[in-house]
């Protein structure tokens, strides 16, 4: 398990590249099991999340090879249908085969992901949208067992706006015979990145974005083709980087199409942006002024920008106002922060941060993927040195961060710390 020490202080200042984006190229992955043959993802980022995923398409009888950013993904003897608790305790969005297999295989063996972290997190929408959609669902084990001929099509209203939850109906709705219309749905551009790759492939799926998504089935679909999009989060990440170092940092990729809350939050907070042929140059001179944050789904503020931006905050010339609505236990970086020397108050889903002039660096824990990408920000910014533990959560979901962030001019260094049991 490697931990990172951080010497704060250093306005950053570079050009850094935003890779794909993890939360597009994940269902990318498991959208290619409703294919038999050669399929192929271009900016596919180089992340621990995307090779666990790799893993599970291996399982499941798929040949994987990727070489730079590209990744190939050979479904034509891929007939495996189990997604074992192993492997989905490690990531939660291996759910997102279910749709997929049941679809295209007729049926799957997945495991519950359960709860994490960041609270409870079920999946009983994916569940009664594909019973929707004709699958026999049983639940035996820890597993969800799920089958079906050939899944019809259906008028689907969910119950509440699910990522994954619609993806993974997209998905399953594609091979249906027949018409499936799907109310509240996300309107999360990964979404709609994955509803081009299966159109090029010779899906038929309208409204992608809004909350209404119409899915005409089809028999059967070619290998897909796709360039993944880039990741709007690790974007905004760096965009607070920029703000927090009050450095100059060029952003070059950022979607900023749909970065539209992040980027009007940062401006009230301050930071400036400037778009130019290299990339968006985002720059801070000052301590940011505070701001309200309420997370919603997308076109709201994301809930994983929440915590960076309460790095930023940390720092404010006033009380910030943080409101999670997502997730119920997503303010766990709060308690870590304050060994920073945050202010910060937490009652409920709300948190306000009273800004300090100052932090300084201690040793603290990464918790999940976006709280530490937020420790890691406040280091950056904390007088002294920052050690953070357990960063293999960062690993997840940020590719090479600290060495995009090194070639900006951070101090940082990443040293292996010894395995449970071998201290
Ligand atoms: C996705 C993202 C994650 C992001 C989240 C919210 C991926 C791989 N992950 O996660 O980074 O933080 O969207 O933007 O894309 N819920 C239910 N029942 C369900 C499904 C969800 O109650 O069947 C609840 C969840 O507990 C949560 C809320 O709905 O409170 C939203 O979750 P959801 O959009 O499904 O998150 P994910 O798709 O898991």
């Amino acid at each position: 398990m490697d931990k990172l020490v951080i010497e704060g202080g250093n306005p950053l200042v570079g050009r850094v590249k935003v890779a794909g984006a993890k939360n597009a190229t994940l269902p990318l992955m498991c959208a290619t099991l409703l294919t038999r043959g050669r399929c192929h993802l271009k900016n596919v980022p180089d992340l621990r999340d995307v090779r666990t995923m790799g893993r599970l398409l291996t399982m499941l009888g798929a040949r994987t090879e990727s070489r730079g950013d590209e990744l190939w993904i050979d479904t034509s003897a891929a007939e495996g249908v189990e997604a074992p608790y192993d492997l989905v305790k490690t990531m939660r969005a291996s759910v997102l085969c279910l749709g997929p297999l049941v679809a295209k295989a007729g049926q799957a063996r997945v495991s519950l992901p359960g709860g994490c972290a960041i609270g409870e997190r079920p999946v009983d929408q994916h569940l009664k949208g594909l019973a929707a959609l004709g699958a026999k669902i049983e639940l035996a084990g820890g597993y969800v067992l799920a089958s079906a001929k050939r899944l019809k099509g259906a008028e689907i209203t969910m119950d509440l706006v699910t990522v994954t939850g619609t993806e993974n109906l997209i998905m399953a709705a594609t091979l249906a015979k027949g018409r499936t219309v799907l109310r509240n749905a996300a309107r999360e551009p990964e979404v709609v990145d994955l509803a081009r790759a299966l159109n090029a492939a010779g899906a038929r799926i309208q409204g992608a974005g809004t909350a209404t998504v119409i899915i005409d089935g089809v028999d059967e679909l070619a290998p897909l083709e796709h360039t993944v999009m880039p990741d709007r989060i690790e974007a905004g990440t760096y965009m607070v980087a920029a703000g927090i170092t009050r450095g100059e940092l060029t952003i070059a990729d950022a979607p900023v199409e749909h970065m539209t809350a992040v980027i009007a939050k940062l401006k009230e907070a301050g930071l400036r942006f400037q778009p130019t042929p290299k990339g968006l140059v985002v720059s801070a001179r000052r301590a940011p002024k505070p701001v309200t944050i309420i997370t919603g789904p997308y076109p709201g503020f994301p809930t994983d920008m929440q915590a960076q931006l309460m790095a930023l905050m940390a720092l404010s010339t006033g009380s910030a106002v943080f409101q999670e609505t997502i997730f119920e236990n997503r303010l766990m970086h709060t308690s870590e922060l304050r060994r920073l020397g945050a202010n910060i108050e937490v009652t409920g889903s709300t948190a306000v941060v009273k800004g300090a002039r100052k932090l300084t660096g201690a040793p603290v824990m990464a918790t999940d993927l976006r709280a530490s990408a937020c420790l890691v920000l406040a280091a950056l910014a904390a007088e002294g040195t920052t050690e953070i533990s357990r960063v293999y959560h960062l690993d997840r979901g940020y590719e090479r961060i600290d060495q995009k962030l090194v070639a900006a001019g951070a101090s940082i260094r990443r040293v292996a710390e010894p395995g449970p049991g071998k201290a």
